[in-house]
């Protein structure tokens, strides 16, 4: 089964919350003031593709293993 690798440049996010708001089931905020994937490694990109393609700053990447 294909597996995907959710990777975030935690230093870049400005926190606008944009994944959190389009991917819900795999982002969050923290008290930082930044989002973190819930999950690194998923078998289906699903919505994160569109956290990786709506970030501001383009801190997401996804690639596939
Ligand atoms: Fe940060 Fe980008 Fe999300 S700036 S809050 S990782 S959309």
């Amino acid at each position: 089964m294909a597996k995907y690798i959710i990777k975030q440049e935690i230093e870049k996010c400005i926190g606008c919350g944009t994944c959190v708001a389009l991917c819900p089931s795999n982002w969050s905020m923290h008290d930082d003031k930044k989002a973190r994937p819930i999950k690194t490694e998923v078998s289906e990109p699903g919505c994160n593709e569109d956290a990786e393609n709506n970030c501001p700053v383009e801190c997401i990447t996804i690639s596939k293993e």
